[in-house]
């Protein structure tokens, strides 16, 4: 496919079509199974200024929190008790976890659990051989718009860093034998069909073996919230139907990533038809109640005022009502990384 032909599927008036091909490449490819990942969000601190993020750094007044290691590990024991294949270790770029702490924690989780590890701790270039070495599997950093511009508009950059430090950081991640996974969001105030396109056609040269994508979720106390849109026969929206229809083109172009259907893409109440147009992952969130109110990158997010064992719940019904089972083992991705 090129990219005259993706944007034409984008922007297709037969989605229902779209999704029932996606759905047939999911089964073929990656099977009936729906591998279920315990997600810890172990720290809402972050040194970041994302544009679109509830918990950017310039949110002042915000109360933040950070797990402790027995906390994340009993985490773990948790996920692995429900029959999980594996954690996603999810926070802010918060130096505040040290490499050492990180790479113990991963450590410990090996010695007591046969879980496949998955770190999602933002760009932390210099501590990613270690955490390799220590045992993490995958690395999920999701690069949010491939557009240069845009980019760099909702990323600040770190002092001294430049704009594109993020793809080098996915490309470390590639070269240190990592399963990478990355992904964008859907209806940013600025992004074109065009640029969407652009990010799908990049998915697949990247080999991805993850690919993460949700609607942009305005958060009213963000500056993205006031940012000024294209106009809307060129602006992207950020609703269900598109997310959806970029699902399904993504499982079109990269057959054997496993595709998450997102928690953002659940609070808007999707999902199931996540699931119908190419997902064949959902990440159950293991983060205890008391933390989980602090960690909204975005406002309602789904599962919030559930307890695990009733978000488990929830989640195996709806995988019952579709007739497709839980994953068993750890879900590998079948793809080597690129
Ligand atoms: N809306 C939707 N998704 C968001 N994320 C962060 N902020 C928002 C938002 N306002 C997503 C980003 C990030 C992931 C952890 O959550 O894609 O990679």
């Amino acid at each position: 496919m090129n990219h005259a032909q993706v944007l034409a599927l984008l922007r297709s008036e037969h989605p229902a079509e779209l999704c029932a091909r996606a759905d047939a490449v999911r089964a073929r490819e990656v099977g009936d199974e729906v591998h279920l990942r315990g997600l810890l969000e172990v720290s809402s601190h972050c040194r970041r200024a994302c544009t679109y993020c509830g918990l950017a750094s310039h949110r002042r007044g915000l109360p933040r929190y950070r797990m402790s290691a027995e906390e994340v590990l009993q985490g773990a024991e948790v996920a692995h008790e429900l029959g999980y294949g594996s954690v996603v270790i999810q926070a802010g770029e918060d130096p505040g976890l040290s490499s050492e702490w990180v790479a113990q924690v991963v450590q410990r989780i090996k010695e007591r659990t046969p879980l496949a590890i998955t770190l999602s701790l933002g760009e932390r270039m210099e501590d990613l051989a270690r955490w390799r070495e220590a045992g993490a599997d995958r690395y999920l950093l999701r690069i949010e718009t491939t557009d240069p511009q845009l980019h760099k508009r909702i990323h600040p950059p770190r002092p001294g860093h430049d704009p594109d430090h993020r793809f080098r950081v996915l490309e470390r991640l590639h070269e240190l034998g990592y399963a990478v996974g990355s992904g964008v969001m859907v209806g940013i105030p600025g992004q074109s069909w065009e640029s969407l396109a652009g990010d799908l056609l990049w998915f697949r040269d990247q080999g991805l073996a993850m690919v993460g994508l949700g609607p942009w979720v305005p958060d009213p106390a963000t500056p993205l919230s006031q940012a000024p849109t294209l106009p809307d026969d060129q602006q992207v929206p950020h609703d269900a139907a598109t997310t959806l229809r970029v699902l399904a083109l993504t499982r079109l172009l990269c057959p054997q990533a496993h595709i998450p259907s997102t928690t953002a893409l659940a609070t808007l109440g999707g999902r199931q038809d996540g699931l119908r147009c190419g997902a064949n992952v959902v990440m159950p969130n293991l983060t205890p109640p008391q933390y989980r109110f602090l960690y909204q990158i975005y406002p309602h997010k789904a599962g919030s005022d559930l307890g695990i064992l009733e978000m488990d719940r929830l989640v195996r019904d709806q995988l019952r009502a579709l007739g497709r089972p839980p994953g068993r083992g750890r879900g590998d991705p079948m793809l080597p990384s690129a």
